[in-house]
């Protein structure tokens, strides 16, 4: 005979039999203990509604004056988020709520517990809350008592979950590596953590697992993932915060392909799972022609309303600002608003500023509306004959009614511009069907990218990302050119995750690193270990890391990643509930070694 192990009854404990979401109308008659905080409880002379609530759910409990006056009279003593146990018995409703899961019955009360009360809290503890963000940040525990809340994190959950399964059917190891480590570039700061036995030496906290699943793969390992934390000291967005989490995965003998498939896989494994859709196979599009054509790497492509490169067609037009762009080798852009052509002024001059912004730097914008009967106009009219217009217009495709918007500048600031113009589009017409997926890789990405300040080149992704074979000979020659192994996933317009081939041979990373600049020293002190592990035998590799917060926040429906992530920072990485980062004793740094110079 075989054992088998199964936990208790997932509700019930010694002080409660249910949850207060799992009463319904088969239960009616049944001896019910509820446990749980006061949600509302609203007298009505004879009768006090109790609304009674835990992460499962709400359940009514109903006290009658004329049943129990006693009972009934301590029930109007209960305050809001008192923590309480109720038993009775379960009654059908008089006037059922088709609302609420356990709409159809609530609980005839006989007993009333206070297990502890509760300070009046500071926001409602309901959906639709009044408290701002910093309050409930401060008050984390209380925010998360609200059902939008605690369901996040039941689904943050499911997602976890289901990547466990897909990832141990396809034979991976779950895998820990340590948070004390050495540096991990992945282009922003690292935190660092003083070292008390060896005082002026500090760990750093990694910004990824990245070098250890390398090693890992030259451990042998074949298919690792975990679901771990990464620390990185970088500029603050809603989509960021200084610790996060990645699902990182390494896949040894395997080419780009290899990996593509089997994180498709998961995505899509996951969606039917959590929020039952099938996802259909995940397209691909090349780098160049995500930034081409939508003027950004990750695109939102729920909606269409691509870029068009206008410098052929424009160049006969004595405008300028065209002119000059075209003289310096910059870019022309045009983009077709779908009947827009109606807008006013005003909003037309928003438009100019919002692409004028010093973080896009445009000089301006020309907007041309296409009147009913076909005929442009704009504010370029005098440079502009009906010919040059009609160009414009099958160039872009534009109808009557449509407004076309033109802006030109340099080549990276005009993509850039065109990019954030065609979501700014989109946001103000609504073209975003917030119930569409799109989901894809982006493939093909350089390896390098010139550092805006020193014009130096700098790894795209990261140091360690294996160069497309096809482009080797131009590493030297001409390393702008030489395109990566290396792909993105992007959802709903947001990068979900990130991966690459990588270099396993000591001497094409050796390579690199002296491409990147590095001194042999240098080499030697930063990633001696890696290239002495490369010399030992390492496995052909690549793999991806995905990012949790990000992904969970998109199928929540969420516009921050702080929705998702329990105990989260805020926008100046100060967590306001423990009020971290703090001071600290000074004996505790003198231990540490460390002296801290006042001004
Ligand atoms: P990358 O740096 O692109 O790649 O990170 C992978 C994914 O992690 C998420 N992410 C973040 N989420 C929240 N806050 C942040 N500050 C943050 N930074 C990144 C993104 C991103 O796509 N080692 C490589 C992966 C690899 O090559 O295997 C890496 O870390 O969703």
């Amino acid at each position: 005979m075989t054992t088998t192990y199964l936990p208790p009854d997932a509700a019930a404990t010694t002080l409660r039999t249910h949850t207060c979401g799992q009463l319904r109308i088969a239960d009616v008659g049944k001896k019910v203990t509820l446990t749980g905080w006061v949600q509302t409880h609203r007298d009505k002379g004879f009768f006090n509604f109790l609304v009674l609530r835990d992460r499962h759910g709400l359940t009514q409990v109903t006290f009658r004056k004329d049943q129990n006056a006693e009972l009934f009279e301590a029930s109007l003593k209960l305050g809001r988020e008192y923590v309480v146990r109720v038993s009775g018995t379960v009654v059908e409703r008089e006037s059922k709520n088709p609302k609420m899961p356990t709409g159809d019955v609530e609980i005839d009360p006989e007993t009333l517990e206070i297990l502890n009360p509760a300070q009046l809290p500071p926001f409602l503890i309901e959906d639709q809350t009044d408290g701002g963000e910093e309050l409930r940040l401060k008050y984390r525990y209380l925010d998360l008592r609200r059902p939008v809340m605690t369901q996040n994190l039941v689904l943050r959950a499911q997602v976890v979950k289901a990547v466990r399964e897909y990832l141990d059917a396809a034979g991976f190891l779950e895998i820990e590596t340590p948070n004390l480590i050495k540096t991990t570039p992945e282009g922003a700061r690292d935190f660092i953590v003083p070292s008390r036995l060896q005082p002026g030496n500090f760990y750093a906290l990694p910004q990824s697992p990245q070098l250890l699943k390398q090693l890992l793969m030259v451990g042998g390992i074949d298919r690792y993932y975990q679901i771990c934390k990464c620390f990185r000291d970088e500029d603050f967005r809603g989509d960021r915060q200084p610790e996060f989490t990645q699902i990182d995965c390494e896949m040894s003998f395997v080419t780009q392909q290899d990996i593509l498939t089997m994180f498709d896989g998961m995505v899509r494994y996951v969606f039917k799972a959590v929020k039952n859709i099938d996802l259909p196979l995940l397209p691909r599009i090349t780098y160049d022609e995500a930034v081409r054509k939508y003027g950004s790497d990750k695109p939102d492509l729920r909606f269409g309303m691509p870029l068009v490169e206008l410098n052929d067609v424009v160049k006969t037009i004595a405008f300028p600002a065209f002119e000059q762009t075209l003289a310096e080798g910059g870019l022309v852009i045009g983009l077709n608003a779908e009947s827009c052509g109606a807008y006013t002024r005003k909003q037309i001059d928003e438009l100019t500023e919002f692409v004028k912004a010093p973080h896009r730097g445009c000089k301006g914008l020309v907007a041309i509306k296409v009147a009913d009967d076909g005929t442009c106009k704009s504010s370029i009219d005098k440079f502009c004959s009906s010919e040059q217009y009609d160009n414009i217009k099958n160039a872009l495709g534009a109808k009557p009614g449509d407004l076309m918007l033109i802006l030109s500048a340099p080549t990276a600031k005009a993509r850039k511009s065109g990019g954030d113009l065609r979501l700014e589009i989109a946001r103000r017409q609504q073209l975003i069907d917030p119930d569409a997926w799109s989901v894809f890789y982006v493939v093909d990405f350089p390896l390098f990218e010139r550092d805006e300040d020193t014009g130096a080149f700098m790894p795209a992704h990261h140091p360690f990302v294996m160069p497309h074979p096809e482009d080797w000979h131009w590493l030297e020659s001409d390393p702008g050119r030489v395109r990566a192994l290396c792909y993105d996933m992007v959802m709903n317009g947001n990068e979900i995750m990130s991966g690459s081939i990588r270099i396993h041979r000591a001497d094409l990373q050796d390579r690199i690193f002296g491409l990147l600049g590095m001194s042999e020293t240098e080499k030697q002190e930063k990633f001696g270990f890696l290239l002495k592990a490369f010399e030992f035998g390492a496995p052909p590799h690549g793999g991806c890391a995905l990012g949790l917060d990000r992904w969970v926040m998109l199928l929540a429906g969420g516009e921050t990643i702080r929705d998702v992530i329990a105990f989260p920072k805020n926008s100046a990485g100060r967590d306001l509930m423990l009020d971290a980062p703090a001071p600290v004793d000074p004996d505790a740094l003198e231990t540490v070694g460390i002296q801290l110079r006042h001004p």
